[in-house]
């Protein structure tokens, strides 16, 4: 039988000229209900995904604040395992939101088995210098998740968007503008050469709170 990767919904809050956080790495976009809102989200699926960026960069916890729930998977991309191991990722809350390390078979077997000591699973996916996704995606279907909330940053992103990996966007529009080349969009990497190569969304729903605006995307086949 053929394994179906799990449904995934990319999540963000971006700025009006598209940054996700600023050149200096704030990432603080989101009011209250924004974070509310991305909280009730959470509580849906069955793992949270970002990349090695966001984890070195703000050091989330990747829990549920707002709401009662059972808890889910946090997993992380990370080609050379080299994420601390004192990350909030890794050390908080591990018996509610357990903790899966997506890497390469570069990997050494010492640092494998210093994550998994702190009871980390690690997932060897690809022989290349980055994680094989898709591959990734498969063993973690396997493995019965079958719903992934993408939380970024924008490298991860564009990896997900270049290999049409993505089924869903909740985008929230944050009311400001922060400029500067080295702020992380929305999606970075090298992109498409030409719009008609762009992955194409229809648009499901529009709506505004306050002064941000809420934006809901599906694949278009
Ligand atoms: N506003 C929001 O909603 C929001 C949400 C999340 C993040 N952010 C912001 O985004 C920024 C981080 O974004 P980022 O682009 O620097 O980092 P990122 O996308 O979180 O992580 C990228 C890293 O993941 C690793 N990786 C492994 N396999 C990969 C693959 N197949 N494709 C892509 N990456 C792969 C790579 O490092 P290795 O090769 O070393 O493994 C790569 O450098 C932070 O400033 C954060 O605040 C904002």
């Amino acid at each position: 039988m053929k394994i179906l990767k799990p449904y995934v919904i990319l999540s963000a809050a971006m700025t009006i000229d598209g940054k996700i956080a600023s050149r200096t790495g704030d990432p603080e976009l989101s009011d209250e209900k924004d974070w509310k809102d991305v909280h009730k989200l959470r509580t849906t699926v069955d793992a949270i995904m970002v990349g090695k960026g966001t984890i070195l960069k703000d050091n989330p916890k990747l829990h549920i604040k707002y709401f009662k729930h059972k808890g889910y998977y946090r997993v992380v991309v990370d080609s050379t395992l080299t994420i601390p191991l004192d990350s909030n990722v890794i050390t908080y809350q591990p018996q509610i939101y357990p903790t899966i390390i997506g890497t390469t078979e570069s990997v050494t077997m010492d640092r494998i088995r210093e994550f998994e000591s702190k009871n980390v699973k690690i997932i060897k996916s690809g022989t290349g210098k980055r994680v094989d996704l898709l591959n990734l995606l498969l063993i973690l279907s396997n493995m019965g998740i079958k719903s992934i909330l993408l939380e970024g940053g924008g490298n991860l992103n564009w990896s997900f968007i270049k290999q049409d990996l993505i089924d869903e966007m909740r985008i929230t529009i944050a009311p400001w503008i922060i400029g500067g080349r080295d702020a992380t969009s929305l999606v970075e990497g090298e992109g498409f050469n030409k719009m008609e190569q762009g992955r194409k969304f229809k648009l499901l729903k529009v709506y505004k709170r306050d002064n941000y605006v809420n934006l809901i995307y599906i694949r278009r086949n």
